[in-house]
């Protein structure tokens, strides 16, 4: 294996890096932005291995630049919608992911999202800021309040679960819309719901659905239509789970109250987007699990699956395990 060469579409944090190097022969991109298309598939030519990040797209023009040596693709993240898995598959090819890890983190930073929104910390931040604080207001920046509200969960898998556990903290009422989940005793208290009940009831409507043609656009001018007015909507999942100019709309007729991103569609979204001019929508640099902590198990964890699949062993985080079992 010491042999195997592998591309790492970015630097990794440490101890991850160094593990790395030590084991195999790595070719490292050294720049913070994405390698070019045309560079990548000049970068992965005669690669063993890859390990690449959400924002490297990794097709069947990928793996064929590649060539038929290439044993295992490494993200990391938990998200795998830029990878063709269904093609890697069908190649042989192990595709390995960071899930868990990051679960805590991301549902931390969807209540900051959330609690931000309800009681506009930004403004009042930029407020401060610019000199217009001259007295205490009764009625200055008045916000809603999130204990006893009702939260919408869009997915209940890890991280809807562990923003349902906050939102027992705060004596919320917890609804979930998941088609493929079916009410465990071991789930925080919660009410399985249709999506257009939750969307109806809910204060706050926070998504955390992988992307895939069912989640494709799920949020879009019909549902936005069932909101309440005042509500909320919190994306930490991905982009495209949203149709970006019906939120916009929405926000702008005031047809929901707010909106608080930390992913979208275009991402990263340019300076100029109309989302951009509008006062009830926070946006964030996808960076719901960006703790010191979590990015350095992420890169372990791609590490580990990167190394399994160059030593023929099975990915200890792998989502298409199918390519075990021809
Ligand atoms: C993931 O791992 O898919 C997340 O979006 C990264 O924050």
């Amino acid at each position: 294996m010491s042999q195997a060469k592998v591309f790492i579409t970015r630097q990794l944090p440490e101890p991850a890096h160094s593990r790395l190097k030590e084991a195999v022969q790595t070719e490292i991109w050294p720049h913070q932005l994405p390698p070019e298309r045309t560079t990548l598939l000049e970068k992965v030519a005669g690669k063993e291995g890859l390990l690449c990040l959400l924002t490297d797209p990794i097709d069947g023009e990928v793996m064929d630049a590649a060539g038929p040596q290439l044993e295992v693709i490494s993200n990391c993240a938990v998200g795998v919608d830029n990878i063709d898995v269904q093609e890697a598959t069908a190649r042989g090819i192990p595709v390995g992911n960071t899930p868990g890890i990051l679960t805590e983190t991301t549902a931390d930073f969807t209540f900051a999202l959330l609690m931000a929104a309800a009681r506009r910390v930004p403004e009042g931040d930029q407020h401060v800021r610019a000199g217009k604080w001259q007295t205490w207001g009764l009625t200055l920046l008045l916000g809603q309040d999130i204990a006893e509200a009702t939260l919408g969960l869009v997915g209940f898998g890890r991280i809807g679960k562990a923003v349902a556990r906050r939102a027992a903290g705060f004596n919320m009422r917890v609804l979930y819309y998941d088609p493929e989940h079916e009410p465990h005793p071991d789930d925080p208290p919660a009410q399985k719901v249709t999506l257009k009940e939750l969307l109806s009831q809910s204060d706050f409507v926070s998504l955390h659905t992988p992307l895939n043609q069912d989640t494709y656009h799920l949020m879009g001018a019909e549902e936005f239509a069932q909101m309440k007015p005042e509500a909320i909507l919190v994306n930490t999942a991905r982009g495209p789970v949203v149709d970006s100019q019906a939120l916009y709309l929405a926000l702008k007729e005031r047809q929901i109250g707010g909106a608080a991103l930390d992913v979208t569609d275009p991402e990263p979204l340019p300076a100029v987007h109309p989302l951009l001019t509008l006062d009830n929508l926070i946006v964030t640099p996808h960076i719901a699990s960006a703790s010191r902590a979590t990015r350095g198990k992420m890169a372990q964890m791609a590490v580990d699956n990167l190394l399994a699949g160059l030593n023929g062993t099975p990915l200890p985080n792998c989502v298409n395990p199918q390519v075990y079992r021809t």
